[in-house]
């Protein structure tokens, strides 16, 4: 498997919408979300989405786990979605600090349902369903946002609330969706 090379944002591809998986078990989507775990990991991201290493399929990957220097940031499990799709719960928003991979060394503050329900399949094509809310709910939100060609910088109501991460959070290491 392989760390990919990641579109940064000017890129048209990340505008584009992604297509749904048709075939799963397969090898060609097992690599891919391979080839997602090694990138996400080498640039000690919070998740990716395909279109972010140019491959157009409706395919997300995240997870979070416990780090003793943020005992506040709750973990997510690690989790490859497919197709997924989005159902908000209530219409209750929160904004939060959102970096991207594709928008390297930036944050932002993003407003995202604060609860929802997501469904998807996994890559063997096994269904996958939880309700979610908080930090797991938003890197959903940013993630499959990726796959309608969203990134978070559009979705910031206020650009006086993004900026570099270094001069907004000095000698933190956060990290990326
Ligand atoms: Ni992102």
């Amino acid at each position: 498997m392989a760390v990919r090379p990641v579109l940064r944002m000017g890129d048209p591809r990340l505008l584009e919408p992604s297509r749904p998986v048709e075939r799963f078990g397969t090898t060609e989507l097992s690599a891919l979300v391979a080839d997602m775990w090694d990138t996400m990991r080498a640039l000690n991201g919070a998740g990716l989405a395909a279109p972010q290493i140019g491959v157009p399929l409706q395919v997300v990957i995240f997870g979070v786990e416990r780090n003793p220097r943020y005992p506040d940031a709750e973990p997510v499990p690690h989790t490859a979605l497919v197709n997924p799709v989005l159902t908000p719960l209530g219409e209750e928003r929160e904004e939060g600090w959102e970096g991207c991979l594709s928008v390297p060394g930036m944050r932002g503050l993003v407003p995202r349902y604060r609860r929802l329900r997501y469904q998807g399949r996994d890559p063997h094509g096994t269904l996958l369903e939880r309700t979610v809310t908080g930090f797991h709910a938003r890197v959903v939100q940013h993630e499959c946002d990726h796959l309608a060609g969203i990134l978070y910088p559009m979705r910031i109501r206020d650009l006086r609330n993004f900026g570099f991460t270094e001069e907004l959070f000095p000698g933190q290491d956060l990290r990326d969706e």
